[in-house]
């Protein structure tokens, strides 16, 4: 039978490069837009892919909503929430508008945090949970500052990642934060070093050879280790 992953965030980036992996790996994908996204549905002459659109990870309707729909469907082995924001992340703590860097912290920490609550139930024995996190979450690598804003919002994901897996200590699934190297997408900009592909690539085999581990790990597109 063939594996199932569900992508959060897939119109573009990283989360569209995840979806082209997995279908090229032979997996079931479900990917959710919050529009429609030509380039993702193109993917669907590559492998069996459903979308889902109008999934806006910082609307609790609609993650609700989506969460109710797949209760009667198979379980995921994966569910990878990839969307994320890095809104004037230029701007430094103290001058960046309050309303922007509170929504960065909303799409970033707490509304995947939520997707993970309201999905768990849906996820298979020995699966993962991935959250997209970023090495500029460590905390103990912070030594040039920089991204203050979304660089907060992933370490509070982070937080808010171990204190859900440990909430959920006795789950049959486990929980990854994963650091996708520096790749070019919109966010990443065009002077990173990886492309898409090859992030997607390594992303798709470390979460594969995870299957089946338990816990809360922060790790990285070669998978290793990133401290916390
Ligand atoms: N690129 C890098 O170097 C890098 C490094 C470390 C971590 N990351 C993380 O990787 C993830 C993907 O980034 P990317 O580089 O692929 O960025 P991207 O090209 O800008 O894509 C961002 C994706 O997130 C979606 N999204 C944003 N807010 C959303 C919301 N509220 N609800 C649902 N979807 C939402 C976007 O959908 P729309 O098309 O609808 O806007 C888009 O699909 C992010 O979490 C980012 O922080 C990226």
């Amino acid at each position: 039978m063939r594996r199932r992953a569900l992508i959060v965030g897939a119109s573009r980036g990283l989360g569209l490069g995840l979806v082209a992996r997995f279908l090229e790996r032979g997996w079931d994908v479900t990917a959710t837009v919050r529009k429609p996204s030509p380039a993702l549905s193109d993917l669907a002459e590559r492998g069996p892919l459903h979308i889902a659109t109008g999934i806006d990870i910082d609307d609790d309707d609609a993650v609700l909503g989506f969460a109710n729909a797949c209760a009667d469907g198979p379980d995921f082995d994966i569910v990878f929430v990839v969307a994320g924001v890095a809104t004037q992340a230029g701007i430094p703590a103290g001058r960046v508008p309050r309303d922007v860097a509170t929504a960065v912290f909303q799409t970033n920490a707490l509304s995947p945090i939520r997707f993970a609550e309201a999905l768990h139930g849906r996820v298979a024995q020995d699966g993962l949970i991935v959250l997209m996190s970023s090495k500029l979450g460590s905390v103990s690598l912070n030594r040039g500052g920089g991204w203050g804003s979304y660089r907060a919002s992933k370490a509070a994901l982070n937080t808010l990642a171990r204190s859900f897996a440990g909430q959920h200590s006795g789950a049959r699934w486990g929980v990854l934060l994963m650091h996708p190297g520096w790749v070019r997408t919109d966010l990443g900009g065009r002077r990173a070093t990886l492309d898409v592909d090859t992030s997607a690539r390594g992303m798709v085999a470390v979460v594969e050879a995870r299957l089946g581990q338990r816990g809360c790990a922060f790790i990285d597109y070669t998978g290793a280790t990133v401290p916390w």
